[in-house]
């Protein structure tokens, strides 16, 4: 590695933003910000390209594994890269870096010295005296460099069953005060029912996704007014393109995520970040899987990747318009 790349660097040298303003005026505004992760260039042209064109503030979120994958200098170049190339079609809107469920001080730290603007410290895991612990560490070296810091409570099930739902730790409410105020986080993260991946609930034929836990997110807002909440696990996994990777190839029976209605719901609420990944994976696999279906001599990776390109343009922009809320608002 060369000097310049193991440099500290600030994000407002990069051309980042911490998150706080985004979510005073999210909060305001009755909106969500989109959080979409990112791995590779396609992604991040996709994600920049919509939000531009939408008119929407965005967090770039990376996790330990893009980091890992993707070598940390490099992604940190290409986020600075796209905000460069959002100031040359004219029209920037604010972007953040955010560290994806960070689960180790030194990784926050190096993200920040990556110059990342926002990171979010993933302790939920811990019991709580211990999540608070290292939430605060990690505060304590943010915030002099007016980074912000996302922490968690309550812990998101893998695949939910919600006919045993108490396997999945919703948040308690009566947590989150000593836990914002020990801690002095930036925002929470809390766990309503929403989970990671594809396969969010096991349903049997028929029955259709329980609604999420917005009793527990009213109970959270009344002991902690005005704070930003965080969701995340909110893919709704499309069925359009569940279908088309069946159609192709694919196997993904029962895939199922949450319906757009609730997290529009929730986007009107203190949520102010709602984080989506896994309807980015779908869509570029559909695309693929299809080019590769139809044209099976197709060898170009342009001809593959730029299709799926122009799809993940097309449903994030959809996002930020009925989902999030966040169109028009730069
Ligand atoms: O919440 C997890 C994100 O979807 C990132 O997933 O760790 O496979 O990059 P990953
Ligand atoms: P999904 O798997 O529902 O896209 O959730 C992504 C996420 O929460 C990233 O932190
Ligand atoms: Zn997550």
């Amino acid at each position: 590695m060369t000097a310049t790349a193991t440099k500290n660097v600030s994000y407002k040298e990069l051309g980042f933003v911490n998150t706080r303003d985004m979510f005073d005026k999210a909060m305001k505004g009755g909106y969500a910000v989109p959080a979409y992760n990112f791995n590779n260039m396609e992604q991040l042209q996709a994600i920049i390209t919509a939000c531009v064109q939408s008119r929407s503030p965005v967090i770039l979120q990376v996790s330990k594994g893009a980091r890992d994958y993707a070598n940390a200098t490099l992604l940190r170049w290409m986020g600075r890269g796209a905000v460069e190339m959002m100031k040359e079609l004219g029209q920037p809107v604010p972007v953040a870096l955010h560290l994806d469920h960070g689960d180790t001080f030194e990784l926050c730290k190096s993200c920040i010295d990556y110059g990342f603007s926002s990171v979010m410290i993933d302790a939920s895991s811990k019991p709580f005296d211990e999540n608070v612990a290292l939430t605060r560490q990690v505060v304590e070296y943010a915030h002099p460099r007016e980074v912000t810091v996302e922490g968690e409570l309550g812990v998101l099930a893998g695949i939910e069953d919600h006919v045993s739902a108490e396997k999945s730790h919703y948040t308690n409410p009566a947590d989150v005060e000593a836990f914002v105020k020990k801690t002095g986080v930036d925002s929470l993260a809390i766990s309503i029912g929403t989970s990671h991946g594809a396969y969010k609930f096991k349903l049997k034929p028929g029955e259709s996704v329980p609604p999420l836990r917005f009793d527990i997110l009213e109970e959270v807002e009344r002991r902690i007014p005005g704070f930003p909440i965080v969701l995340h696990g909110a893919s709704s996994v499309l069925q359009d393109y569940i279908a088309m990777i069946n159609k192709f190839g694919g196997k993904m029976e029962g895939a199922a995520g949450i319906p757009e209605e609730q997290l529009r719901q929730a986007a009107k609420s203190a949520v102010c970040k709602i984080n989506i990944d896994s309807d980015g994976r779908l869509v570029m696999t559909a695309v693929v899987r299809k080019v590769f279906a139809e044209k099976p001599g197709e060898f170009d990776p342009r001809k593959y990747l730029g299709p799926a390109r122009e799809a993940l343009i097309k449903m994030y922009a959809e996002k930020n318009q009925t989902v999030l809320g966040s169109a028009g608002r730069v």
